[in-house]
């Protein structure tokens, strides 16, 4: 059974009838299906389709129902918010056609397409090049190939996104077992005028081809991917790009810098992961006014609360010597029953922390395990928004903590 069986009238009948069904009991959809008539092959393809249908709908929102995948496919599928960035970024640099070396089931193709460029994709395995094919008809074409022997020659940029899971499905971490191999990659940076690579993430910042920018990317505070902008295309050296709601907020730099170290203060920053993972922590700190507690640690201190997109503040109240035994007391003292647990420089399990804690009240609070000048600290604090320019404090179950009467910061660290 194939993605043409689909297309059919049957198929897509069949498909329609597995979209009511799926994300029920699977067996109680198959029979049901069976039972309207559609062949059991004809069926199982249709549920198949359809639940990855509804598992896609997070990175392709109400697209996702008219979208072909395979699992594979979609697992590596790039979400359409970072997609269209990207694809605005190419415009906006010129590039008016592209080849995309490894397309896979052609996420990135659609959005660069959709943004008015010529797009061509390139995919070498059969079944992912026929749903290529299928997303992007009328708007890209597709190529089955193997992508270290296409020509690019004649494209404005060349976009690849590597496969970066083994044969058996498991993901790889070493850029050589990238499919195509990194050794092609940094090729192809070394020939052509323009490409753009997706990374992982936690990429090894000492394998960025020379004068490539690193561009992190984060949705909703998840650190999604990163994205190499080699030739003409990189602009910085570094960039963190926050995603929030579909909006982009970005910061660069030359993640180089240091930002200055000093004492805790009344409000705490924990900037967004692409800022840390971009190394840009110091220029984080240059906007907010803030310093660092610690030369190793990402968090940031500030004595008065300045908005921010680009990570959480929060409004402190204590900053105590870490002690699992006057922490439980403090906590029961403020009748705490729920504790947000964040940590950076402390090798504590937050979830056996939590249970350690044996917190039993009605209210709620933010706890930051980190090291100030060292010195392993708790810091009691309450998690502000900027919503409009205004500032707003508080759990909505303690009442929070008004910044405007200033923090009460324990002195005594
Ligand atoms: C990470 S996926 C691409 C995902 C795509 N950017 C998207 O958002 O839908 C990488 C794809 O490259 C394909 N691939 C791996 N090696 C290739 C090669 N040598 N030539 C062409 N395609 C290749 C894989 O089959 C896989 O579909």
């Amino acid at each position: 059974m194939d993605l043409q069986d689909l297309r059919t009238p049957d198929g897509e009948a069949a498909l329609a009838a597995a979209t009511d069904l799926a994300g029920g009991d699977p067996l109680a959809a198959a029979a049901a299906l069976r039972s309207a008539g559609v062949p059991p092959d004809l069926a199982a393809a249709a549920l198949t389709q359809a639940t990855l249908r509804r598992q896609a709908a997070a990175k392709f929102g109400a697209e996702a129902s008219r979208l072909f995948f395979t699992r594979a496919g979609l697992e590596q599928a790039t979400r359409s918010v970072v997609a269209r960035r990207r694809a605005d970024r190419l415009v906006a640099a010129g590039v008016r056609s592209l080849a995309d070396l490894g397309c896979g089931i052609g996420a990135d193709a659609l959005a660069a397409a959709r943004a008015g460029i010529r797009v061509v994709g390139v995919e070498i395995d059969e079944t992912t090049a026929t749903v290529a094919a299928a997303n992007g008809a009328g708007l890209f074409e597709v190529v089955r190939a193997d992508a270290t022997t296409f020509d690019v020659s004649g494209f404005d940029a060349v976009f690849c996104d590597p496969a970066r899971r083994s044969t058996g499905g498991r993901r790889v971490f070493d850029p050589a077992a990238y499919s195509p191999p990194w050794d092609f990659v940094e090729g192809l940076a070394a020939r052509v005028p323009r490409l753009a690579v997706k990374v992982a993430p936690g990429f090894d910042h000492a394998r960025v081809p020379a004068g490539a920018e690193t561009e992190l990317v984060s949705v909703d505070r998840d650190v999604v991917e990163a994205t190499l902008w080699c030739g003409s295309l990189a602009t910085v050296p570094r960039r963190a790009t926050v995603l929030r709601a579909g909006v982009a907020f970005s910061l660069t730099g030359s993640g180089a810098s240091a930002a200055p170290v000093g004492p805790a203060g009344g409000y705490l920053y924990d900037p967004d992961g692409a800022v840390v993972r971009a190394g840009l922590v110091a220029e984080f700190a240059a906007t907010v006014g803030g310093r660092i507690g610690d030369p190793t640690i990402a968090y940031v201190w500030t004595d008065s609360p300045v908005p921010t997109t680009l990570g959480r503040c929060f409004a402190v109240t204590d900053v105590l010597p870490f002690s699992l035994k006057r922490l439980r007391a403090e906590l029961r003292a403020r009748d705490v029953g729920t504790v947000e647990i964040l940590k950076r420089g402390s090798a504590l399990d937050p979830a056996q922390f939590r249970r350690d804690l044996r917190l039993r009240g009605r209210t709620s609070i933010s706890l930051l395990l980190t090291r100030v000048a060292g010195a392993h600290v708790a810091v009691l604090a309450t998690p502000i928004t900027f919503e409009g320019g205004q500032t707003s404090a508080g759990n909505p179950r303690d009442g929070g903590v008004d910044p405007r009467e200033g923090p009460v910061h324990d002195a005594s660290l």
